[in-house]
């Protein structure tokens, strides 16, 4: 079996140089397509579950999901990561189901569209790291909040973002408060605010440092060298597939997300967790409305399933070329969650925030 927290996998991941992605899942369809495509590559990979997704496929049907998929792909390190929780008690309950790792987003309030207070967020935050180590379960944070630096705002996704007009203070991460952030939560990962928003309407032009600010990447790197950084908002809604999806009588607006380059870039400053949800909807919503547009008699399911899952391991197969992450399946021991939980209590994971990188 291979359930893995998220720190043992991103420590490799550091060790090695490469990126995870992140891919969030709400039913079978992609959870399989995912696991095969990281079977293809020898890729580990993280599983995310949005409250959305909990509520909609039931934790009961999700978590037994997520213990299927690691009985079938016993060679594959799976991490199975709670997206942006909103609360201790949504942190809590997806370790009860089996999760291995939570995000604690209390860049927002518990409401998930109210700006939180620094303090507020380092309280919540902390108090879910002191829980979650106890059992051995990693703690992703976020400083900063996700939103657009060229309208100035949060894309908000199935209530999940911010509301009104942000400043670019509260929309960019900033380096000396990151490493204050670190040292008061003992967070595993931070995930930081540089321009990227949730969504698939993220810039309205081919991004550049204006709008997506990777030199912010760079410059929290440099103060943590020694911190997992995460990248939220990082689909690429590749032209193609938005083209894919407008054939077969979509309408969806020209876009722009964030290229693999500028990703690959952030994976070379620290960056460790990719999260990457739209690309995924999109690769398949494309191809089910491709087979509904050629095939108007159609209804069976599973001919409309089928290729969308085709095109998702397609994706995702790509993605862990792309960020170094094919072939390092195999060398990957999991440490079990009881393990992790002794390391954290002698303090030999605390954060590092020395300035130079571990040998
Ligand atoms: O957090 C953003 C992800 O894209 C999840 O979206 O809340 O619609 O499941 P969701
Ligand atoms: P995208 O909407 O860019 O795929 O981002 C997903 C995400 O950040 C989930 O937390
Ligand atoms: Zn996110």
């Amino acid at each position: 079996m291979a359930r893995i927290s998220l720190r043992q996998l991103l420590d490799d991941a550091a060790e090695r140089n490469y990126g995870v992605p992140a891919f969030n899942i709400n039913n079978m369809e992609q959870g399989l397509a995912i696991m095969e495509a990281a079977k293809l590559a020898d890729a580990p990979v993280i599983i995310q579950a949005s409250r959305g997704a909990r509520s909609y496929a039931n934790d009961i049907m999700l978590s037994k999901m997520m213990e299927a998929l690691e009985t079938m792909y016993p060679e594959i390190p799976l991490c199975t990561h709670q997206d942006h929780g909103n609360s201790e008690a949504t942190c809590l309950s997806a370790i009860q189901h089996g999760f291995t790792s939570v995000m604690m987003d209390g860049s927002l309030e518990a409401d998930a569209k109210t700006p939180a207070s620094y303090d507020y967020n380092v309280a919540i935050t902390r108090r879910v790291t002191d829980l979650a180590h106890a059992v051995g379960v990693s703690v992703e944070g976020e400083l900063g909040v996700l939103g657009s630096l060229e309208s100035g705002h949060g894309e908000v996704e199935d209530g999940h973002g911010a509301e009104g007009k942000l400043s670019h203070d509260q929309l960019l991460t900033d380096p000396d408060q990151a490493v204050e952030f670190v040292r008061a939560t003992k967070v595993d990962a931070l995930a930081i605010a540089m321009g990227t928003s949730h969504g698939a309407y993220k810039f309205t032009r081919k991004p550049d440092g204006d709008v997506l600010a990777m030199h912010v990447v760079e410059a929290i790197h440099a103060k943590l060298p020694n911190i997992h950084l995460v990248m939220h908002g990082s689909s690429s809604v590749p032209q193609e597939l938005q083209a894919a999806f407008n054939k077969a009588g979509g309408e969806m607006p020209k876009t722009w997300g964030v290229p693999v380059e500028e990703i690959v870039r952030g994976i070379k400053h620290g960056v460790r967790k990719v999260n990457i949800d739209t690309d995924c909807r999109l690769a398949m919503a494309a191809e089910i409305r491709r087979v509904a547009t050629t095939n108007k008699g159609e209804f069976d399911p599973r001919k409309f399933l089928k290729p969308a899952m085709d095109a998702l391991r397609v994706l995702c197969k790509q993605r862990f070329e792309e960020f170094g992450t094919a072939g390092k399946a195999a060398r990957i021991k999991p440490v079990s969650l009881a393990d992790m939980a002794k390391r954290y209590k002698s303090g030999s994971l605390d954060p590092q925030l020395t300035g130079r990188k571990a040998a």
